[in-house]
């Protein structure tokens, strides 16, 4: 039986698969297998969303099956009842369990529960008959967590491609906070062979372990605390709000810090002259971002925002039925 293959980050996918999902994602949605076709995608969300709840329900229904979104407060993870037994739970009836969680151990743990659960019905029929009524082998995708938001860059791969064509030695430049979108955009440009240059206030960059498993993957990265220097000579430039959903508190503290980190036009004139602005949304004009930028002709946030829902479509047929077999020629 093969493994359940689980979506917690970029690095999830080898190069080739990353390469396979992006094809799925390119396709008609037409010539792609109603994988989901009488199957349920539970949606978890312990955060809110525009993009990702939206993307992912239509994705779904695209792929013939029936979204159920469920609020985080609604299954309570680790209140109501464990990670685990959520996840268990909602294997039993949906084909994917996608959730969007604070804390990025928490999909950790319900993979493994889902992992456990199918692996010991698979060596004992003690738990009851083998009659394929229990919990199924459903992936788990990672709608955001604290450490990454791989679907999200996916969808900003996606954008490049139409961009630029193969991504291969372009340069992007990231400004401001090395956080969950920073993380799975890092891992994405690195399989795709882009250099990635960051920008970041002191006690803002990335952490020791990032640097190490993104040299790993082989990425030419990077890191200063000069905006201009990391936006000279970039083909696109990418910016993320400077305090993330659970950081409400330090967002006065992060105002300060990151003050002359934004995506303006000082930085656009030093990118190269053909770059695009992206930005995962939502935006604060003003802050990370200036309404000239955001607005102006060199801004794809919409075409991204859209990929969205092609990204997930591609992902979750190539989730649910990986080989060859999931597109029509
Ligand atoms: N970019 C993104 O994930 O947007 P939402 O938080 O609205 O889903
Ligand atoms: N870094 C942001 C991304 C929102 C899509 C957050 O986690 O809130």
């Amino acid at each position: 039986m093969r493994a359940t293959r689980h979506f917690l980050d970029l690095d999830d996918l080898s190069c080739a698969e990353l390469e396979a999902v992006l094809r799925r994602a390119e396709a008609p949605a037409a010539n792609l297998e109603p994988v989901l076709a009488g199957r349920g995608a539970a949606l978890v969300f312990e955060k809110p969303s525009a993009r990702t709840r939206n993307s992912t329900e239509m994705a779904v229904v695209a792929l013939g099956g029936h979204p159920v979104y469920i609020q985080g407060v609604e299954v309570g993870i680790d209140e109501r009842e464990t990670a685990e037994d959520v996840a268990r739970t909602l294997a039993c009836y949906h084909a994917v369990v996608c959730a969007r969680v604070f804390d990025h151990g928490v999909l950790h743990r319900m993979a493994g529960a889902i992992d456990a659960a199918v692996a010991g019905a698979a060596a004992t029929d003690a738990a009851g008959p083998d009659d394929g009524i229990g919990v199924k082998s459903s992936p788990v995708v990672n709608l955001l967590s604290d450490a990454a938001h791989p679907c999200q860059a996916l969808a900003d791969l996606l954008t490049l491609r139409q961009v630029f064509g193969p991504l291969e030695g372009r340069s992007l430049a990231y400004v401001g906070d090395a956080n969950n979108v920073w993380r799975s955009l890092a891992k994405a440009a690195a399989m795709v062979g882009m250099r990635l240059r960051t920008a970041c206030p002191e006690g803002y960059g990335p952490e020791a372990d990032d640097l190490a498993a993104l040299a790993a993957l082989g990425l030419d990265i990077e890191v200063t605390d000069d905006p201009v220097e990391a936006a000279t000579g970039a083909d696109a430039l990418y910016s993320d709000v400077w305090t993330s959903m659970g950081q409400e508190e330090e967002a006065e503290r992060r105002r300060l810090a990151f003050a002359g980190f934004a995506i303006d036009d000082t930085l656009l004139s030093a990118a190269a002259p053909g770059a695009v602005v992206l930005h995962c949304l939502p935006a604060h004009r003003g802050e990370e971002i200036t309404a000239e930028v955001f607005e102006g002709a060199h801004s794809v946030v919409w075409r991204q925002a859209a990929n969205r829902l092609h990204a997930m479509r591609g992902l979750l047929s190539w989730l649910l039925s990986p080989g060859d077999e999931g597109s029509r020629p």
